[in-house]
């Protein structure tokens, strides 16, 4: 039962009407996403930190992140609903990628199979590959699950720490990539990685802010870390097993598993990775799976 039922109900005098009614297929998260109202259909809680939704690029600006057309360039952990003016957010970003991976600098960019499928508290994306993510989303974490197609190579997923949504208006609003760091640990069932990533400007021309992250994976991998050699070019400096890299540079790390479901649980803080950490594995506790009602 979504969360907001599971709420309701509980301040509810008689439990027999909750049990009776389902309010959440009322609810139509998706309104407002289109033609200029750059609603964010995504999930997230009410007043959360954290809104957890697709990245789209179309060639124009994808404001909550969000359009109905264009190819996925990434899921990302924090965004704005309804501005326009120009791109806020679209950090704290993961990419489901088949196959062999040489460069994770160039366009990875997807189109869909189908229309996302919004519900509350949970999201669907459908790629054209036929990989598919599904989403929920605490307070300050956002939880991914991925099926992967057999028989595309191996499954990875791509963290780009300087992925962040861009403005092509021209009118001196994009929002910059200014650096960041990312470290990696594994275990033999599980990852983790944590760092920040630091921005600039965007609708409200903010001066840099730092976000931090940590982000698990329920399954084992195999990574590399990647180093560009500049903010937003695809040159790769370095591409290898080092644990960790920082730099003002683009960077981040590629995950690579052999199992075709995978689940990434991230938490996200404006002060620590540690304290993102916390986020991330506290904030789901109760909540590891990802249902539709
Ligand atoms: C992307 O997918 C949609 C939905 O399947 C389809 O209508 C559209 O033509 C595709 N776009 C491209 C550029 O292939
Ligand atoms: C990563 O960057 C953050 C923000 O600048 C900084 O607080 C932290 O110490 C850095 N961590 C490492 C390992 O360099
Ligand atoms: C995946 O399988 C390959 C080939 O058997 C192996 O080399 C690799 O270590 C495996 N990866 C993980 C994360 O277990």
């Amino acid at each position: 039962m979504p969360r907001l039922v599971r709420i309701a109900c509980a301040f509810a005098a008689t439990t027999s009407l909750c049990k009776a009614q389902n309010l959440a297929q009322y609810v139509l998260p998706n309104m407002g996403d289109s033609n200029g109202g750059n609603t964010f259909p995504g999930v997230s809680l009410p007043f959360g930190v954290v809104k957890l939704g697709p990245d789209l690029y179309t060639g124009s600006d994808s404001y909550s992140g969000y359009q109905p057309t264009g190819n996925f360039i990434g899921f990302s952990l924090l965004h704005e609903s309804g501005t326009g003016g120009a791109p806020k957010y679209g950090v704290v970003a993961q990419m489901p990628v088949p196959g062999t991976i040489n460069n994770p600098l160039v366009d990875l960019g997807v189109n869909r199979s189908k229309a996302d499928e919004p519900r509350l508290g949970y999201y669907k994306s459908s790629l054209s590959n036929g990989i598919t993510v599904e989403m929920s989303a605490t307070n300050r974490a956002g939880m991914l699950k991925y099926e992967f197609p057999a028989g595309q190579g191996a499954s990875n997923v791509v963290v780009d720490v300087s992925h962040v949504l861009s403005s092509y208006r021209g009118q001196g609003l994009g929002q910059s990539y200014l650096g960041g760091n990312i470290s990696v640990t594994t275990t033999d069932a599980s990852v983790r990685y944590q760092g920040s990533g630091s921005y600039d400007n965007g609708w409200n021309r903010a001066p840099k802010w730092t976000v931090f992250f940590c982000g698990y994976f329920d399954q084992p991998a195999t990574f590399k870390t990647f180093l560009g050699k500049d903010a937003t070019g695809i040159t790769l400096v370095d591409y290898d097993g080092s644990s960790s890299q920082g730099s003002q540079a683009r960077l981040g790390a590629v995950f690579t598993f052999n199992a075709t479901s995978v689940t990434s649980r991230v938490g996200v803080s404006f002060i620590s990775s540690e304290q993102a950490c916390t986020n991330g594995a506290f904030q789901n506790h109760d909540d590891r799976h990802i249902q539709r009602d």
